[in-house]
């Protein structure tokens, strides 16, 4: 336990994932409040099953693709009595979304508009919702940070072949999407400056989530550090980036990726 995170009141969305329950759990035990989102579902309901009961944590449940439902959400929290001074941008069609909805992974050639519209549509519009939301409801009422999450993959190419053979392969829309997000970091940064709000971006790096041998020595090889991240080791810098101690940052691109963007 520490208080890194004292005085924060932390908005999340897609809390339920890989990396969103990591920063749940982390962030409580760094002493803030936390308020996780998710769509309605079995991770969802596990957060409720580890957190539930601590006074600290709240939930609601939000689809960040659905506008009138990001409108509402911080005039509910408010009304309930909490007021997020941080809010992470985390939510995300991933590849992990993609094959845990049992797809087979389509190719470049056979991607449909769909696919790519309904990942643009979480992923980019998403957060661009919840960012016009946090300036309508909280930016200029007290001072606030929001933490956009792009990937590696943001602004560094995939190398393709380390998926042949592989259930799951990168995708043109995320990477898209990841690339985009770090635009709205920096567009918002000089525009929110004035009224005490920062705002930058996290890319992390290839997180460990049972992926085979094979994968992680083909990934392995690409990184610096030789291996994939534990969700902790994401947690660590996003706890940093949400604290007091980021306070004169913004506009930034933070990479954890063992190195893999630094050769
Ligand atoms: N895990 C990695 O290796 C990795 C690497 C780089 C970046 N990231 C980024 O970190 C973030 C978290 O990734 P993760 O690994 O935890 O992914 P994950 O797939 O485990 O979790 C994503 C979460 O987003 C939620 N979500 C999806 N669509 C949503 C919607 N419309 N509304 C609300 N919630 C929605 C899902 O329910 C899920 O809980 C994502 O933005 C991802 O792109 C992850």
């Amino acid at each position: 336990m520490s208080d890194q995170l004292a005085g924060r009141t932390v908005f999340i969305t897609g809390s339920g994932g890989v990396l969103g329950s990591a920063y749940v759990r982390r962030m409580l035990a760094a002493g803030a409040r936390v308020i996780a989102s998710d769509l309605p579902g079995h991770r969802a309901d596990a957060l409720m099953a580890a957190h539930g009961g601590n006074p600290n944590f709240r939930f609601y449940s939000l689809d960040v693709a659905e506008e009138s439902q990001v409108e509402t959400i911080f005039s509910r929290i408010i009304a309930d009595g909490w007021h997020p001074n941080v809010v992470l941008n985390n939510a995300a069609i991933t590849g992990e979304l993609l094959m845990g909805a049992g797809k087979p992974f389509p190719d470049f050639a056979n991607t449909s508009v769909s696919d790519w519209e309904r990942t643009l549509r979480t992923n980019l519009t998403g957060a661009f919702m919840i960012a016009r939301q946090m300036d309508r409801d909280i930016v200029g009422r007290w001072p606030a940070t929001l933490v956009n999450v792009a990937s590696m993959y943001a602004l560094n190419g995939p190398h393709h072949e380390i998926y042949q053979g592989m259930p799951f392969r990168s995708f043109s829309a995320y990477s898209t999407t990841k690339a985009g997000i770090h635009g709205l970091t920096l567009w918002l940064a000089g525009y929110w400056a004035k009224r005490q709000a920062t705002v930058n971006t996290i890319a992390p790096g290839a997180v460990f989530n049972g992926h085979s041998d094979e994968f992680q020595r083909r990934v392995g090889a690409l990184i610096m550090a030789g291996r994939m991240a534990q969700p902790d080791e994401i947690a660590d810098a996003m706890l940093f980036l949400c604290s007091a101690q980021a306070g004169y940052m913004t506009g930034q691109l933070v990479s954890v990726d063992g190195g893999f963007s630094g050769w």
